[in-house]
């Protein structure tokens, strides 16, 4: 049996202290596979640990297939978690590890039948006689696995569970999971901070922000159409170009939005998305260009729906299958607070000079303000304090652009881009995204 998880208008704080979660509400169907993710503190464990039972729900109801189950006990449930830190009976055989809930649930019965099946399917068969002390940290989570699926639970519940694994077998085991619980069509609730373990298990994605659900969907829709800044800026690797923007819409002449000292114009005549920045003449806005929304090219070799731009090569990151460029346009970016630690790797000295601690100090503390509200909000008498004007004839902006591992680019070139308007984002002041439509539907065909 796989169960219907329902939150509804779900809050919860600790020791009356703020809410750690509010108003949440999600619908989670039979054998669906669901990640909650959002950065360190959002609440994602206090949300799994609600639907478990080993937390109390302050107000709104969880519904376990269609029942009202606030005060179900945990065993009432029929739910298995497996968490970061896997804990296993150091005195105890593999086999008995994964045995023991069985033999709880039905002291009389037998439950090699069931342990044998279960190593089977994970692999571990040759494993079966080893203590925990003898094995390596990602047998170990095999074995744990083993020990919650063994049971057949109504629903799993997974607590980042391959966090304290290396890259490769957290891959190899990201993978396993993924096979394992379609095979058995349970209703799973994965709980991760790492959005490409999220984007590459999900059925669909929760982003938590601050204890408030920001957008689920499908990894492609959340990709494609982010409701608001934070969750354009938390998914996606290298992670979204967000520049200031203005726009100026003249009643005789061509819509632009300036970035600085360069500006994107929209071509005529404009797209329904395009007419939507209409009202936001004169406004600052936040243009978001995901790295492969520009290319490296000559201007007179754009596409139609490909405007130039112009970028100062600040610094080129080879990876190997691929070569991220980050380059000054002239912009200034948009900071979204919360989430600025993910790229300073690539700061040149001068721009690390700026955001002096005093500056992150306070942009941090009006983020914590703001948790709950807008994600960003522009035209706030601190931003000019934060970004002063460039110093005379240097180019401040942010644009990482993906090319290819054989491009030969120096420190300092001026080089050509052309910026596909079919992939701009836009958003307003708050940091709701205002263009693409937020009604547009993406093409999910698989
Ligand atoms: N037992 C507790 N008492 C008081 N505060 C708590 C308790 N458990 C969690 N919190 C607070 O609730 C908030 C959400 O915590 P939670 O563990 O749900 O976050 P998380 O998203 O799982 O974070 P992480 O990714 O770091 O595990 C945090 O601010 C945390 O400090
Ligand atoms: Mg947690």
């Amino acid at each position: 049996m796989t169960r219907a998880i329902s939150l509804h208008d779900v809050s919860k704080s600790y020791a009356r202290g703020p809410r750690v979660v509010e108003n949440l509400s999600l619908d989670i169907a039979p054998g669906e596979f669901l990640v909650l993710l959002g950065p360190s503190g959002c609440g994602k464990s206090t949300v799994l640990r609600m639907i478990a039972g080993l937390e109390d729900i302050d107000r709104g109801r969880l519904l376990l297939d269609g029942e009202y189950a606030n005060d179900w006990q945990p065993s009432a449930r029929d739910m298995a978690m497996v968490f970061q830190n896997f804990a296993l009976y150091p005195s105890m055989t593999s086999r008995d590890n994964i045995g023991f809930p069985l033999r709880i649930e039905a002291p009389g019965a037998d439950p090699r039948p069931r342990v044998d099946a279960t190593a089977r399917m994970l692999g571990i068969e040759d494993l079966l006689d080893r203590f925990p002390g003898q094995l390596s940290g990602g047998e170990r989570q095999r074995v744990a696995m083993g020990r919650a699926i063994a049971r057949h639970p109504s629903a799993f519940l997974m607590d980042e569970p391959l966090s304290n694994l290396d890259a490769k077998l957290r891959n190899h085991l990201r993978a396993e999971i993924s096979r394992l619980t379609r095979e058995l069509g349970v209703t799973t609730v994965y709980v991760t901070h790492d959005q490409s373990e999220a984007m590459s298990l999900g059925d669909r994605v929760a982003v938590l922000r601050g204890g408030v659900l920001q957008q689920v969907g499908h990894p492609r829709e959340v990709y494609a159409l982010p409701r608001n800044v934070f969750v354009a800026a938390f998914i996606g690797t290298p992670r979204i170009n967000l520049l200031r923007g203005l726009v100026r819409a003249p009643l005789d002449g061509a819509m632009t939005v300036s970035l600085g000292k360069q500006f994107l114009r929209l071509p005529e005549p404009l797209s329904l998305d395009h007419q939507l920045l209409r009202v936001q003449q004169g406004r600052e806005v936040i243009v978001g260009l995901r790295s492969e929304a520009v290319r490296i090219a000559r201007h007179s070799a754009a596409r139609p729906g490909e405007v130039p731009l112009t970028g100062l090569v600040e610094h080129v990151e080879f990876q190997g299958h691929e070569t991220l460029v980050h380059f000054d346009t002239g912009s200034r970016p948009a900071v979204v607070p919360e989430l600025e630690s993910p790229r300073p790797a690539a700061r040149p000295a001068r721009r690390r000079r700026r955001e002096a601690p005093g500056v992150l100090d306070r942009l941090r503390e009006r983020a914590g303000a703001l948790r709950a509200g807008p994600v960003v909000v522009l035209d706030h008498p601190a931003d000019t304090e934060a970004e002063p004007a460039p110093p005379e004839g240097r180019l401040p902006g942010d644009l990482v652009v993906r090319t290819t591992p054989d491009i030969r680019l120096r420190h300092g070139m001026q080089v050509p881009l052309l910026v596909d308007l079919a992939h701009l984002f836009v958003f307003d002041q708050h940091g709701d995204r205002i263009c693409p439509s937020p009604a547009r539907l993406p093409d999910l065909e698989e």
